[in-house]
Formats: structure tokens, C-alpha cells, sequence
């Protein structure tokens, strides 16, 4: 029984899984290149900084990935996806876990700094409740805990949307002047939560992808325009005629791509799904 516990690359009933043990390895990827190009000098003349960004960027995307595994589900007609939602809930934890540490290491393991600079700094304010709340879905995250808490374990876990939009707020303000990788990743968040709030019935629509490849760019433009605006002085509609311009590639021209790959991937599943059932009847 303990094995089956902490063997995380078998599924429910023990047995291998080769999803998991490939989540498993794109886990542990990021984090060891890292390490490795630590070890081997080649982080630049600031190698902890270089770490604690590269840390900060892999939770956002596993964080992210953590929560595309329902509509994934829906959307691609996958359930063995799930198996991976825990996973890759832990494994964003631990790398906000990591990113602490080395801000502490930064911080030349003086505490005393760590906690006035948390205090005084927003964004690391920001940042540090976000870990805290990671960390304790991540305990919580157990079959055990499941249990024990019964209802409230469902509402406890759906903190993990608030938690996104503080790791995002956190990401937008240390990213000083460019803020391109945290407005993507604000777009990817705009179209998993424009999932979320269409009715369940229309969750793995074609029309409802489709709408969601034209809305969560839109989204994408509009808080790129609103950051700009309110931070930097920028006029809005500047960076909105940016995002018009296909050549500028601004994050809201990814998104919509990104949304298009998923809808071609969506709509080749449901025609290869199809074509045994036809060849059936025939
Ligand atoms: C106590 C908690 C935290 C502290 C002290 C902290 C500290 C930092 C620091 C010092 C930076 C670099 C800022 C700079 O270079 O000016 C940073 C960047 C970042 N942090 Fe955190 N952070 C914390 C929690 C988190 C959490 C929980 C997440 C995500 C869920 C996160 C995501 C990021 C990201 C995405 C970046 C930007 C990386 C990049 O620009 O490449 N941080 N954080």
C-alpha cells in the first residue's frame, strides 16, 4: 500500500503507467537543466537570480498545466489526463518550494532580511501568500486528506484559481519593463477560466473552442493594454493597434494560435473517433 503511495508513476491500481512516468521525466526536466548549467557555469555572471527566474517561470507552467488537465479531458476526450492533475499540482509546489529557497540563498540564508523584504516588498508579499497557499493544497492533495475532509476538500482545492491570479500579479510586477511572458501566461489563464464559466454542456463544443480562440485573445490584448496603460503611462490603444498587427507577434496573436492548434487537435480526435464507428455500420 505505501508503495502504491509514493510509487507516483502507477496509476490507481498499481500498475505502470507510461503517462505518468512521462510527466514524471517532464517534471524533473526543467529543474535538472537548470541545475546542470549551474554546475557547468553557464548561467551568466548572476546564476542564483538566473535560477530563482527559471524556478518562477516553471511553476507558472506547471501551475498552469495543472489546470488544464480538466478541460483537456473535455476538450480531447482523455480521461486518462487526470491521472496526471495531482502530479503536476505537487510538482508546481515544489518548484515555488525551490524558487523560495533560492531567493533565501540569494538573501545569503539571512532570515531576518527574507522576512522584512516579504513585509516591505508587494510583490513579494504577493508571491510568498501564493506559496503558502500552494504548499497547502499540495499537503492536502492526498487521498487521505481527500477523505477527511469530504466536501470541504473540493472547495479548499478551487483556491487554486485565486492563487493563479496572485502568481500572476506576482509575475506581472517583477517584470519591470517587459511583460510579454506574463501576459501570455495571463492568456492561457483568460482561456482556462472562459472554459470554466461556459455551461457544462457546451464544454467540449466546437463552436465553444472556436469562441474561445477569438475571446481569450481578446482578453490577452486588453490586460496587455490595461498593463501598460496603468504602469507604465502607455496609451491602451497604442498597444491595442500592436496587437492588430499580426507581424508584432504580441502573446494575444500565441493565444489565439495556441487556442487554433487545440481546436485542429480537438476536431481530428472526434473525426478519428468517429471513423471506426462508421466503418462498423458499414
Ligand atoms: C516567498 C515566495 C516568493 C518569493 C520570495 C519570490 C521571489 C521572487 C524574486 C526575487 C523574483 C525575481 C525578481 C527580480 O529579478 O527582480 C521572482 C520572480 C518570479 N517569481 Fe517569485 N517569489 C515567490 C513566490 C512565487 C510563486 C509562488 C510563484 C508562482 C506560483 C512565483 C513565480 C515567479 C515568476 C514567474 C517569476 C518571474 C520569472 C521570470 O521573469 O523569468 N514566485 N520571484
Amino acid at each position: 500500500m505505501a508503495m502504491t503511495n509514493w510509487a507516483i508513476w502507477r496509476d490507481h491500481s498499481g500498475r505502470l503507467s507510461a503517462l505518468k512516468l512521462a510527466a514524471l521525466v517532464v517534471l524533473l526536466l526543467p529543474g535538472t537543466y537548470l541545475l546542470l548549467r549551474y554546475a557547468a557555469h553557464d548561467l551568466g555572471g548572476r546564476p542564483i537570480t538566473e535560477l530563482i527566474h527559471g524556478s518562477g517561470d516553471w511553476t507558472i507552467r506547471f501551475l498552469l498545466a495543472t489546470l488544464a488537465v480538466t478541460p483537456l479531458r473535455a476538450v480531447l476526450d482523455w480521461p486518462r489526463v487526470v491521472l496526471l492533475r495531482r502530479m503536476l499540482g505537487v510538482g508546481a509546489a515544489c518548484y515555488a518550494g525551490a524558487h523560495f529557497l533560492l531567493y533565501i540563498i540569494d538573501q545569503k540564508w539571512n532570515l531576518l532580511t527574507v522576512a522584512s523584504e516579504i513585509v516591505l516588498r508587494f510583490y513579494l508579499a504577493i508571491g510568498f501568500v501564493t506559496l503558502l497557499g500552494l504548499a497547502a493544497l499540495a499537503i492536502t492533495s492526498t487521498d487521505g486528506w481527500q477523505k477527511r475532509l469530504r466536501q470541504r476538500w473540493k472547495a479548499l482545492h478551487r483556491l487554486v484559481f485565486p492563487l493563479t491570479v496572485l502568481a500572476l500579479f506576482h509575475y506581472f510586477l517583477q517584470s519591470k519593463a517587459d511583460v510579454t511572458n506574463a501576459v501570455f501566461a495571463a492568456g492561457v489563464f483568460a482561456w482556462l477560466g472562459f472554459w470554466r464559466l461556459a455551461p457544462r454542456r457546451w464544454q467540449a463544443r466546437m463552436t465553444t473552442l472556436l469562441a474561445l480562440a477569438l475571446l481569450a485573445p481578446l482578453a490577452t490584448a486588453l490586460v496587455e493594454g490595461a498593463w501598460y496603460a496603468l504602469a507604465t503611462g502607455v496609451r491602451a490603444s497604442r498597444v491595442l493597434m500592436a496587437n492588430l498587427d499580426p507581424s508584432m507577434m504580441r502573446p494575444s496573436t500565441e493565444i489565439m494560435i495556441s487556442a487554433g492548434v487545440l481546436l485542429a487537435v480537438a476536431a481530428a480526435r472526434r473525426v478519428a473517433k468517429r471513423r471506426p464507428r462508421r466503418a462498423l455500420a458499414l
